[in-house]
């Protein structure tokens, strides 16, 4: 296939662009190099597959993009402002990149007739929903109790209660991925991803906790655990999540219109403490941490319910967190002058 992948030299994008040019699909990565460290990303990919086609260029410009995309088979949109911390203070900019942006994808795809997007949405787009979900708790830490056991799944409400700007404009998005297939049948899908992890993602305080975690447990620095440390996310490694791509662009048009929450799924589930004592004992010394206030509309817990998109995509998380975590820190030992 023929992919443009939008934020293509970001974590997700190039964990796809490895994965899919490794299998000879035609790649063009379209990026602004907006999130420091990415450019690291573009330099390995270029390394491997020379003939991977890179476009520099913001999504906000619909030019741009429309003039990028002719000729895709299918879109996979992953840029984005990615955190909910920058969205709070710059709620201007983060609008324009994941909504208008995300308008201008929607926009060049339909008038380059193009197979279909692929969209990367978020948990965020719940909101303060999520916290009215019973809870228990452990030790070390919280879990959904009664009807979402399993998880948050693609009925969950996802409006009527307070979202960040993040939340909203992402919102938007994934209602635009909708809408464009209903109005104008661009076949489209949209994936309410949780959290993400693996190489190749330069994480840090805002966003990709699990990478932060590491990266300064190997190096020493401090963490500051915004609440008490109990929160729960299920965590889906890169690789895993770039193979779901693949698999959903090959079936465009039987999922399109769909939504899916995706993610590592109940049984990938850590809390923020349990993955500083997994760090502890792998790598043989004390991390350095310290708690702070809650962060606004942070979720005590999130996890996805992943029955849908397995049942229909027949997909299903390969890699535990153990073995996903041990190649993270692999990773980040070798690339600690990049961060
Ligand atoms: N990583 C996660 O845990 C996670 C969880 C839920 C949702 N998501 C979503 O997945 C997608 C990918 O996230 P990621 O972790 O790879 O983030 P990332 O920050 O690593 O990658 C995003 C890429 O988009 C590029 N970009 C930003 N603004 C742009 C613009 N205006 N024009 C062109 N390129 C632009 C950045 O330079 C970067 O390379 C995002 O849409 C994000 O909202 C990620």
């Amino acid at each position: 296939m023929k992919a443009l992948i939008t934020g293509g030299a970001g974590f997700v994008g190039s964990t796809l662009a490895n994965y899919l040019a490794a299998k000879n699909h035609e790649i063009t990565i379209f990026d602004n190099l907006f999130r420091p460290g990415v450019e690291n990303n573009l330099k390995w990919l270029r390394s491997l597959y020379p003939k991977i086609k890179f476009i520099k260029g913001d999504i906000r410009h619909h030019d741009r993009i429309t003039k990028s995309s002719k000729d895709c088979d299918v879109i996979f949109h992953t840029a984005a402002q990615t955190t909910v911390t920058k969205s709070l203070d710059d709620p201007r900019t983060d609008f324009e990149i994941n909504s208008l942006g995300t308008f201008n994808v929607l926009e060049a795809a339909r008038i380059n007739n193009c197979g279909g997007v692929v969209f990367c949405s978020t948990n965020k787009v719940f909101g303060a929903n999520v916290n009215k979900v019973p809870l228990k708790q452990s030790k070390t830490r919280y879990m959904f109790s009664g009807k979402y056991t399993e998880g948050i799944d693609e009925k969950f409400p996802i409006d009527s209660e307070e979202h960040t700007p993040y939340g909203v404009s992402k919102l938007s998005g994934d209602q635009y991925v909708r809408d464009y297939n209903t109005i104008y049948g661009l076949p489209g899908v949209v994936n309410r991803m949780s959290c993400i992890y693996g190489e190749h993602q330069f994480g840090n305080t805002d966003q990709g906790w699990v990478v932060h975690f590491i990266y300064s447990t190997i190096t020493g620095k401090p963490i500051t655990i915004y609440g008490d440390g109990k929160q729960v996310r299920d965590i889906l490694y890169g690789c895993d999540l770039a193979k779901l791509f693949e698999k959903e662009a090959e079936n465009i048009t039987k999922i399109s219109g769909r939504v899916f929450t995706v993610g590592g799924g109940r049984k990938n589930t850590i809390s923020l403490l349990e993955l500083i004592t997994k760090l502890e004992n792998l790598l043989g010394k004390k991390a350095v941490y310290s708690f702070s206030e809650w962060r606004p509309a942070d979720q005590k817990v999130y996890y996805s319910n992943i029955a849908s998109v397995k049942k229909i995509l027949g997909w299903q998380p390969e890699t535990s967190v153990d073995a996903g975590i041990k190649n993270v820190i692999d990773w980040v030992s070798k690339n600690q002058d990049l961060f």
